[in-house]
């Protein structure tokens, strides 16, 4: 296939970096392997933004971003900038990406590997053969709604952020959840705090009007702190779960904890279709900069790899073929290769850059069923 998809990408702070040159080696040995072409445009985000233009999101990223046919990202953030003004903290470079590019609906995939069974906290019977797919509202909500301040000062101090969804905010993630469902196990949960919020007493009344639209679904709602406990006793109850933007950003890091790391979990994160029929689209670990282990080729680059695979699944259609990135990861994991988040028994603990050496290779000697 001659065509050529422009990925900007965006390593970002920490351990971003690192992870991102083995999701490239993944993408180069996909090239290889399925003749497919794509073009890498690197740009600086989060604090190598404001290390390079004194801004987390530098006007030339957002740019290449918005020209390109996805963006592939790493993490953001460094306890350097935790005494910058937080207007100008890495975080916010994420943030307003997501905003600019109209990336309201997050894709939050935890599936366990079988071999990882044991790696978890939880004991293997509840945990094995995990599937959940976390649907969380990413543009919304208390991360951006107005009015937000700190203000006043000694015992007159006060600070405070909005909560606010409107009824076509609500609407719109609520299909991308029902869709979700009707291509898997047709469950959604959604999750929200209605017995408490006013902003949850509407997301449950536009939830069950949505779900009109979707007989075949099977809906019900919980509340996030009895979900969160659900996650823990029971979590193969769970097929799709709807919620709100920062219950979703709390409850996916728990959800990873059901795959054995945070380091496994990837994430999409979609605008609306325009009229092409393309989407704008982000993808990156659900994990953050773990700064703490930066540069030292320890973490795992997994999630980073499955964002890829997302990617080329997602926006360029590549679905069988992505399938094949997760087949060479699950092979490399059976053999017993792993970081130290998921090292097990008997396990060969390798670096970062290690474990995406093998995950490349593998994907090169799988025998390729399907070309592009
Ligand atoms: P974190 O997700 O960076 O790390 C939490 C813990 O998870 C780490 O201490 C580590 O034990 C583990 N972990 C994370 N990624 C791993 C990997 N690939 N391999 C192995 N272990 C891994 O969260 P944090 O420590 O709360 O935040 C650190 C910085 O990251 C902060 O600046 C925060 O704002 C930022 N952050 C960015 C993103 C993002 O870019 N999307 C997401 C979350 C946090
Ligand atoms: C995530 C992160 C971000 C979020 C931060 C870094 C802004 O935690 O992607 O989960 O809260 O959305
Ligand atoms: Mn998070």
């Amino acid at each position: 296939m001659s065509t050529s998809h422009k990925i900007a990408v965006l390593p970002g702070d920490g351990i971003g970096p690192e992870i991102m040159e083995q999701a490239v080696k993944v993408l180069k040995a996909f090239e290889q392997k399925f003749g497919a072409s794509f073009e890498l445009t690197s740009a600086p985000i989060g604090g190598a933004g404001i290390d390079s233009d004194g801004v987390p999101l530098p006007e030339g990223t957002l740019k290449l971003a918005q020209e390109s046919d996805a963006v592939l990202m790493g993490s953001v953030g460094d306890f350097k900038y935790d005494n910058l003004d937080p207007k100008i903290r890495p975080e916010q470079g994420l943030l307003q990406i997501r905003k600019a590019l109209g990336l309201y609906a997050n894709l939050r995939p935890v599936k366990g590997y079988k071999c990882l069974e044991h790696v978890s906290t939880l004991k293997p019977e509840v945990v094995t053969g995990i599937d959940v797919m976390v649907v969380r509202e990413l543009t919304g909500g208390i991360y951006f709604g107005q009015p937000r301040a700190r203000e006043g000062s000694g015992k007159d101090e006060k600070a405070f952020d909005t909560l606010v969804y409107s009824q076509p905010e609500i609407e719109r993630i609520a299909r991308v959840g029902f869709e979700m469902a009707l291509s898997r196990r047709k469950q959604l949960v959604s999750v929200d705090k209605a017995n408490v919020l006013a902003s949850s007493q509407l997301w449950r009344d536009v939830v069950n009007a949505v779900a009109k639209d979707y007989p075949q679904v099977e809906v019900s709602h919980m509340y996030v702190d009895n979900a969160a406990m659900q996650l823990i006793l029971n979590p193969k109850q769970f097929d799709v779960i709807l919620t709100e933007n920062m219950f979703g950003d709390i409850l996916s890091d728990e959800a990873s904890m059901l795959t054995g790391s945070l380091g496994m979990l990837p994430s999409a994160s979609l605008g609306e279709k325009k009229a092409n029929g393309k989407r704008n689209a982000l993808y990156e670990p659900s994990h953050g900069s773990a700064p703490q282990f930066a540069g030292q080729n320890k973490v795992n680059p997994v999630a980073q790899i499955l964002s890829l695979a997302l990617m080329l699944e997602y926006s360029f259609g590549y679905k069988q073929e992505a399938a094949q990135i997760d087949q060479a990861i699950e092979q490399v994991l059976n053999e017993g290769y792993r970081t130290f988040d998921i090292m097990g028994e008997g396990a060969t603990l390798v670096g970062t850059a290690e474990l995406g050496d093998r995950i490349a290779a593998a994907l090169l000697k799988l025998p390729s069923a399907v070309s592009v």
